[in-house]
């Protein structure tokens, strides 16, 4: 298990603070940005992304995990290991119910660390299956 005072966790902060700049949220004007560790301890951030049609609003998570995946950095073979959420706000922000479902498909039983921090040093860390007990995934579909 990583740790919250783990240099990479850092590095994921950076990545996910910059991706958290360009957050485009004109409707909301909450800005999210996160960072992926893949296999390879690459890192990968993405932003929200927001739309004049709300519903089709996109999670800096799942962003960031699409951008992972477009490298060929995620994969069936190559597991997530770990995820970031920054967030401007006094308390650290948790990952919506559809980013936990999409975080479990890419990494299954390997249980992903998920650290999340807000405007100050003091960021909180779970484990996935902490905030995704009993998830579905391809086991579910025996594949
Ligand atoms: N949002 C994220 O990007 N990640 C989260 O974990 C929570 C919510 C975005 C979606 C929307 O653009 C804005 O925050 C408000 O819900």
């Amino acid at each position: 298990m990583m740790k919250l005072d783990d240099p990479v966790v850092n590095q994921m902060r950076d990545a996910a603070s910059a991706a958290m700049n360009n957050a485009y949220c004109r409707y909301s004007k909450f800005r999210v940005g996160a960072a992926v560790l893949t296999a390879d301890e690459e890192i990968f951030a993405g932003c929200n992304v927001e739309n004049a049609s709300y519903g089709l609003t996109m999670c800096a998570e799942r962003n960031a995990i699409f951008q992972a995946v477009a490298k060929g950095a995620l994969s069936k073979e190559r597991k997530l290991k770990a995820l970031v959420v920054v967030t401007p706000t006094e308390k650290p922000t948790p990952p919506c119910g559809a980013c936990r479902q999409v975080i479990y498909e890419f990494c299954e039983e390997a249980d992903a660390d998920i650290f999340i921090f807000g405007k100050g040093d003091a960021g909180q860390q779970f484990k996935l299956s902490e905030l995704l007990p009993h998830g579905f995934g391809p086991l579910n579909l025996r594949l």
